[in-house]
């Protein structure tokens, strides 16, 4: 096959995918669970050594490390204009309680190997290339997912609330920022904004997290869309009491109007008619969390998304319809109905989607065109960026779960297609 001029030199990539593997596997080891599980929340002493590891790899790529005041991570291979706006990739190394090795972690250490790829290769970019690892994607500790790349897209409303926010222990987000190195003197958020026009695209190589790529075995996803996430944290308050004591005609179940609520999900994301439309309650705790003792508080926490905006968004009201309707034929309080994010679907650039295609093209590799059901970072980075995502195939689809996993291959195959890819766009 033929690769035209600028090119030549990337006829053959060559990808250390056993070396990729070895690191993936050392990363997994920062865990606060036992393997194959893997737990690393925002600012934990396992998130810092974690960065440490990948900071050591950047520069050994012979990447120019700079860290902003959140603990977003960029490693930069200067370009020969290195004034010109950089093409981007990056993803997040941060996993929620319980998960795999791969999610998020193929995007981070794969584009590593991909700018070892390109300089094995003897290619030299015109536009600067840069990798970014970016703070919590998920939503774990502070309770917002992307918050690193949410930030950057210069989200003035998120940078304010996190000013004030607290995880579960109390602690601050900028005191939990501070003991990880982060946020020195700053207490204004608003110094991650990224200038209008730093990057003239970002492409993140993620695992599928679905089980399509691999069961019509297809080696590679280009990603046309990411849907819309919406998360909500509920509180109800009843009246406890004694779990044998208290008649049930004389009940306010805080934790009965948490379980009415958690169906109520159910069944509104169902109306939808749509297999696109989902909701989970994924957290539901009661107070004071007795065996013999009625539920005096619940909290719950509910997810929900759509590749369609305004239907998620009936959906979100049609659970706010029905907190208020619980909390009348259950003389409970609702004391606290609020949405963390509401956030819209992104697309992906023409132009991105356009340079993996032929990238992959080139490759002689199989791909189809495919939505993001999960969320990603380059939700975010849609916003300032024209954007796009290379999706790999993963073991049935399993994900936010040990068993996650990628083959040696379909990564290889992977990092070819972003190293082809960033190489594409920063010649244009
Ligand atoms: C990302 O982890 C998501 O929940 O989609
Ligand atoms: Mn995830
Ligand atoms: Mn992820």
């Amino acid at each position: 096959y033929a690769i035209h001029e600028p090119h030549s030199s990337l006829s053959s990539l060559l990808v250390d995918a056993q070396g990729l593997q070895n690191q993936i596997d050392e990363l997994s080891t920062f865990s606060d669970s036992p393997a194959p599980s893997v737990t690393r929340v925002l600012y934990t002493d396992k998130d810092v050594l974690a960065r440490r590891y990948v900071k050591n790899l950047m520069g050994l790529a012979g990447l120019s490390v700079r860290e902003d005041t959140v603990g977003n991570i960029f490693g930069r291979w200067d370009g020969n204009e290195p004034e010109l706006a950089a093409v981007a990739t990056g993803s997040h190394i941060d996993a929620i309680p319980y998960s795999g090795k791969y999610d998020g972690v193929v995007g981070v250490l794969g584009a590593i190997e991909a700018i070892n790829v390109l300089k094995r290769s003897g290619f030299k970019p015109k536009r600067p290339l840069e990798i970014i690892l970016f703070t919590s994607e998920e939503p774990t500790r502070f309770g917002i997912g992307c918050l690193g790349s949410r930030l950057l897209s210069g989200s003035e409303s998120l940078a304010n609330a996190l000013s004030k926010a607290t995880d579960s222990q109390n602690i601050s987000f900028l005191d939990a920022a501070r003991s990880a190195g982060y946020a020195k003197d700053v207490d204004d958020l608003s110094s991650v904004f990224l200038k209008k026009g730093t990057y003239s695209a970002f492409v993140e190589l993620h695992i599928e997290q679905g089980p399509i790529l691999e069961a019509e075995g297809i080696s590679i996803g280009i990603v046309t869309a990411i849907a819309a996430p919406a998360s909500l944290k509920v509180d109800f308050e009843g009246n406890g009491g004694h779990a044998g004591a208290v008649l049930m005609p004389n009940r306010n179940d805080a934790g009965l109007a948490a379980a009415e609520l958690a169906l109520a999900v159910e069944k509104h994301v169902l109306e939808s008619g749509s297999i696109d439309t989902v909701g989970t309650v994924g957290i539901l705790e009661l107070h004071p969390g007795a065996i013999n003792s009625i539920p005096s508080k619940a909290h719950i926490e509910i997810d929900t998304r759509d590749i369609d905006e305004e239907r998620r968004n009936n959906v979100v009201e049609k659970i706010h319809q029905s907190a208020i309707r619980i909390t009348e034929t259950r003389g409970v309080k609702l004391s606290e109905f609020s949405i963390i994010n509401q956030d819209p679907p992104a697309l992906s650039s023409e132009a991105v989607i356009k340079a993996m295609e032929t990238a992959t093209r080139e490759l002689n590799l199989t791909s189809k065109l495919m939505i993001s059901r999960a969320y990603h970072d380059s939700l975010f980075m849609a916003r300032v960026s024209p954007m796009g995502m290379i999706f790999i195939p993963c073991y049935k689809g399993y994900s936010h779960k040990p068993e996650e996993f990628a083959s040696i291959q379909d990564m290889s195959n992977g990092v070819k297609v972003l190293a082809l890819t960033l190489a594409k766009l920063s010649l244009e």
